[in-house]
C-alpha cells in the first residue's frame, strides 16, 4: 500500500510498532544464558561454564556447525513439560514485545528423545504455551516440527511417527542442523509421508549450500516455503522461479552475519531479493545466539543496506502472506497492517 515516505530517522520506531510475523525462529535457540543456568540448576544438569557471562562470551561462531555445538550443549538443561512451556512463554513475550502478531515456532523434537524424553512432554510443553498465547500474549502462535538432518532418513521416520500421537498441535514439518552433505534428496520419502498426512511442508535451503539444495527443497521435497535460501542468489534461473511461483524466503539476516554467511550486514543481500521481487521475510532464527530478537533484525538491516518504509511494508506485508494461517486470519493482520501505515503522517 502507497504512504507518505517517513524520514530515516523515524524508521526504526516504526519498524518495532509495525505488526508483523515471525516465521523462522528455533525455539531452543531463544533459551537465553540466565534461563540455561536456571534450569540447569532446577534440573541439577552440570554445565561447562563457570558463568552466564562465561556461556555468552562463548558465542562467537564461524559457521554454521560450531554454533550447532554449543545451541545442543544449551538444550541439555530442558527436562520437563514445564521448562518447555517457559521457555516458550519466555519467547512470546519478547515476541509481543517486537509486535509480532503471529509466530511459527521451529522445535526439534529429535534432540530431547535424544537426551531421554518422550515426545509428548516436549510437544505438549510447546504446545500449552501456543495455546495461552492470545490470552497471555496478544498473539497466536503454532509449531513446525524440524527433521535433524545429519541423523538419517529413517530416524526422521520414527520421529514423525512419535508426532503423530500428537498431531493436531503440529501444524508443518522443517528440516534443519547440519546442512552441507546433507541435502533434501536424504528426506524425499519422509516428507512425501508427511505431505500425505497433510503436514503444511518448508525445509532449511541455500543457507550455506549451494542452490541446487534450494531446488531439490522444492521439487523433490515440494516445501512451500525456503528457510534461508540466500545462496539462491548465484543461480539466475532460482532467483526468477522463486519471484514468478512466489516462494518464500524466511531471511535472518544477523544469523547470517554472526555464521560468516556474510562478513557484514552491508553485504547481506536482502535488499537484491527484494528488488528481485521474491516474497522475503525477516527472522530472527535463534536469537538468543545471534545478538537480537526480530525488531533488532529490522533495525540493524535496515541500518545497514538503506532500505525505506515502503521495503519495511513489504516485508511485514510478506510475512503474513507467507504464514500458514487462514486467509481470514491473514487479511485481518494486513488490515490492522495497513492501518499503522494508514496513520502515518
Ligand atoms: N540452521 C540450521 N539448523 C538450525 C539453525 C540454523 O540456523 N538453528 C537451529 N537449527
Ligand atoms: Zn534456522
Amino acid at each position: 500500500m502507497n504512504h507518505r515516505p517517513i524520514p530515516a530517522e523515524r524508521l526504526p520506531e516504526l519498524l518495532r510498532r509495525m505488526p508483523k510475523a515471525e516465521l523462522h525462529m528455533h525455539i531452543e535457540g531463544s533459551l537465553e544464558p540466565d534461563m540455561i543456568f536456571s534450569m540447569g540448576q532446577r534440573n541439577q544438569v552440570p554445565l561447562n561454564y563457570p558463568s552466564v557471562d562465561a556461556l555468552r562470551q562463548a558465542y562467537v561462531f564461524n559457521n554454521l556447525q560450531e554454533f550447532l555445538d554449543i545451541y545442543h550443549a544449551g538444550t541439555t538443561v530442558l527436562k520437563t513439560e514445564q521448562d518447555f512451556y517457559d521457555m516458550t512463554c519466555a519467547y512470546l513475550a519478547r515476541a509481543q514485545a517486537d509486535n509480532v502478531l503471529h509466530t511459527e515456532i521451529f522445535f526439534d523434537t529429535q534432540t530431547h528423545t535424544g537426551h531421554g524424553l518422550s515426545a509428548e512432554v516436549v510437544i505438549n510443553g510447546l504446545h500449552r504455551a501456543c495455546m495461552d498465547a492470545p490470552a497471555k500474549f496478544g498473539m497466536t502462535a503454532s509449531l513446525i516440527l524440524c527433521f535433524l538432518r545429519h541423523l538419517s532418513e529413517e530416524e526422521a521416520f520414527e520421529c514423525l511417527e512419535q508426532a503423530l500421537l500428537l498431531r493436531d498441535k503440529i501444524v508443518g514439518i522443517g528440516l534443519a542442523s547440519s546442512e552441507v552433505g546433507h541435502p533434501p534428496e536424504k528426506f524425499a520419502k519422509v516428507f512425501a509421508r508427511a505431505r500425505e498426512l497433510g503436514f503444511r511442508l518448508v525445509a532449511h535451503a541455500g543457507e550455506e549450500a549451494p542452490p541446487a539444495y534450494i531446488w531439490s527443497a522444492l521439487d523433490v521435497l515440494k516445501v512451500e516455503r525456503i528457510d534461508h535460501g540466500v545462496q539462491a542468489i548465484h543461480d539466475a534461473a532460482l532467483m526468477r522461479r522463486l519471484a514468478e511461483e512466489k516462494i518464500p524466503l524466511t531471511v535472518c539476516p544477523l544469523s547470517n552475519l554472526k555464521l560468516q554467511v556474510f562478513k557484514n550486514l552491508s553485504q547481506h543481500n536482502l535488499g537484491r531479493m527484494l528488488d528481485a521481487g521474491i516474497v522475503a521475510t525477516i527472522n530472527s532464527d535463534d536469537p538468543a545466539y545471534f545478538g537480537g530478537y526480530i525488531n533488532e533484525n529490522f533495525t540493524q538491516t535496515f541500518a545497514a543496506l538503506g532500505l525505506t518504509s515502503q521495503h519495511a511494508y513489504t516485508l511485514a506485508r510478506n510475512s503474513f502472506e507467507a504464514s500458514f494461517l487462514e486467509a481470514s486470519a491473514k487479511a485481518r493482520l494486513i488490515e490492522r497492517l495497513d492501518g499503522v501505515f494508514a496513520s502515518l503522517e
